[in-house]
């Protein structure tokens, strides 16, 4: 397998064939980080659900494994998938699930029994219930034993949200050292709720507290995140960050599946938001992506204290089971490496790429600065499939009647009337990505739109920003990281063409560095 195929991310993950969705079980351990996903061992749309497994040493270069846990009954008669958990390291053994002095790596996942049953626990499940469970490996990752005799370890939702027992789901579990006990938060999906739990051992779990509804309530709430991170230049204050998907109810503008977050405080029962997190009727909300493909993001386990690097779902629910690639659907964002910053007084949630670029840029395809860009557009070399850019400009007040407008055209067709268009609007103050000439956008009548998020100028006046394109996929990071946009498209092959287009007047002090991009495979 050369991984060549038409729409091939080169440097993002995907699997080798079948679909996948939400990272799941993102672990660091011994010098290996894990990425286990929702996977279809069967088909390329949703189904089956399992958690495929991939490994890597410097999360650029991807194995894909062999399958983690096996929708059970699969293929002729499921009676149990898994869907989205997460992982940790139980170092000292408090599952006692550890033999000779093995580390057991933990898993839990959401059980989504279609079918009632009575289960070899004693328990007993309905149709359709979501539980939460727990499963084993003694061999870094390779195999997992399901804890059989007692799971499901969360059986219920708590009083008095029993009847949420269809929509209860997404453990994400982690190590809180200041009450030396271990957390876990899922999601009362269809009611908005944040739930969080406690426990010593990994078996048995108390119901501690609940956060929500707030700011972003379209659709459901799934796959809940919550990790602690420093603010940079005042290590001392240490700030918790929930990370929540949202589905259909992404950032205005899009169509389907959003990620919002909100900075606070957690003391291992109680998560609250800061005040200035919670927007009055629900109206608003912080956007951890303002394009429509950055979905169920999932931090990693097991990294130093205060470093915290997400994986998204680089898809979106509205269309992800129709996008036109094969024998695989959907890929993995790259890596992001997060970080708090005070800017204007308000703590805010940063985002770098966080991977080991040096291995997969492999060549300066470009590099040019220009004291003025002149309205219309600019030719510059085709950058080609894969590449990343770095590009900035000066910032200008303009006319709120004109749209003035700085952008990079990229995997354009020679006639440019394909082309994915990434720049700035003057006028607005904001970011945008333009897919609606991107390639195929048939599949979808909301795929063919334009995306925007606010940026301000940096102190020294100027547009900063980080572009990183793959085979079918944009990824932009504006300013420090403080907004990005992630958005799928589906160019012909032979559109590798950029140019740089200035409208209503022209861009000054301009810089333009483009790295072409290697594959990872
Ligand atoms: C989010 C999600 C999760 C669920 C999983 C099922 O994308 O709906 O809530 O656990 O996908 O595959």
């Amino acid at each position: 397998l050369d991984y060549t195929e038409p729409y091939r991310p080169q440097y993002h993950f995907s699997p080798r064939k079948n679909w996948m969705n939400d990272p799941s079980g993102l672990l660091y351990h011994n010098g290996t980080y894990h990425l286990f996903f929702q996977y279809n061992p069967g088909g390329i749309e949703w189904g089956n659900m399992s958690w495929g497994h991939a490994t890597s040493r410097d999360l650029n270069h991807w194995d894909e494994r062999p399958v983690a846990l096996l929708a059970r009954g699969y293929p002729d008669t499921i009676t149990e998938m898994y869907f989205t958990g997460s992982a940790v390291a139980d170092v000292n053994n408090t599952s006692g699930f550890g033999v000779d002095g093995k580390v057991p790596l933990v898993a839990m996942y959401t059980s989504m029994y279609p079918v009632a049953q009575d289960l070899p626990s004693g328990k007993h499940v309905r149709a359709e219930q979501q539980s939460q469970s727990i499963a084993y490996s003694l061999d870094e990752g390779e195999t997992w034993t399901t804890y059989d005799t007692e799971n499901p370890v969360i059986h219920n939702p708590p009083s008095p949200y029993e009847a949420e027992f269809a929509n209860f789901r997404d453990p994400f579990m982690f190590w809180h050292d200041d009450t030396q006990k271990w957390i876990a938060v899922t999601v009362a999906a269809a009611i908005h709720k944040l739930l969080i739990w406690s426990s010593d051992n990994l078996k048995e779990w108390s119901f501690a507290s609940e956060f929500g509804p707030y700011n972003a309530v379209g659709g459901v709430w799934e796959c809940a995140n919550l990790f602690q991170m420093p603010i940079k230049g005042d290590p001392s204050t240490k700030k918790w960050v929930l990370v929540l998907g949202l589905n259909p109810g992404g950032p205005p503008g899009t169509v389907g599946s959003g990620t919002q977050y909100f900075i606070g405080d957690f003391d291992g029962a109680t998560f609250n938001a800061d005040p200035d997190n919670i927007y009055p009727d629900n109206k608003s909300a912080n956007w951890m992506d303002f394009g429509p493909d950055f979905y169920a993001a999932a931090s990693y386990n097991g990294l130093p204290d205060g470093v915290v690097v997400q994986i998204g779902w680089m898809n979106n629910w509205q269309y992800g089971e129709l996008i036109p690639t094969n024998p695989w659907r959907s890929a993995m964002s790259v890596p992001r490496q997060l970080s708090l910053e005070t800017v204007n007084e308000k703590v805010t949630l940063l985002q770098q790429p966080q991977q080991n670029w040096r291995t997969v840029a492999d060549r300066e395809a470009l590099r040019r600065s220009w004291k003025s860009v002149p309205e219309g557009p600019t030719s510059l070399d085709s950058p080609g499939k894969a590449f990343k850019i770095d590009l900035s400009f000066s910032d200008h007040d303009s006319d709120d009647s004109l749209e003035s407008t700085f952008a990079i055209a990229i995997r354009a067709s020679s006639d440019f009337k394909q082309e994915t268009l990434i720049g700035y609007n003057f006028t607005s103050k904001e970011v945008f990505v333009d897919r609606r000439n991107s390639g195929d956008v048939s599949f979808d009548k909301t795929f063919a739109s334009l995306y925007r998020a606010p940026l301000s100028a940096s102190a020294d006046k100027r547009i900063n920003l980080q572009v990183f394109v793959d085979w079918s996929s944009v990824e932009v990071l504006g300013g420090q990281g403080e907004v990005s946009l992630t958005a799928q498209i589906f160019p012909e092959e032979s559109a590798t063409e950029a140019r740089l287009v200035s409208t209503d007047g022209m861009t000054q002090d301009v810089r333009l560095q483009i790295n072409g991009m290697g594959s990872s495979h």
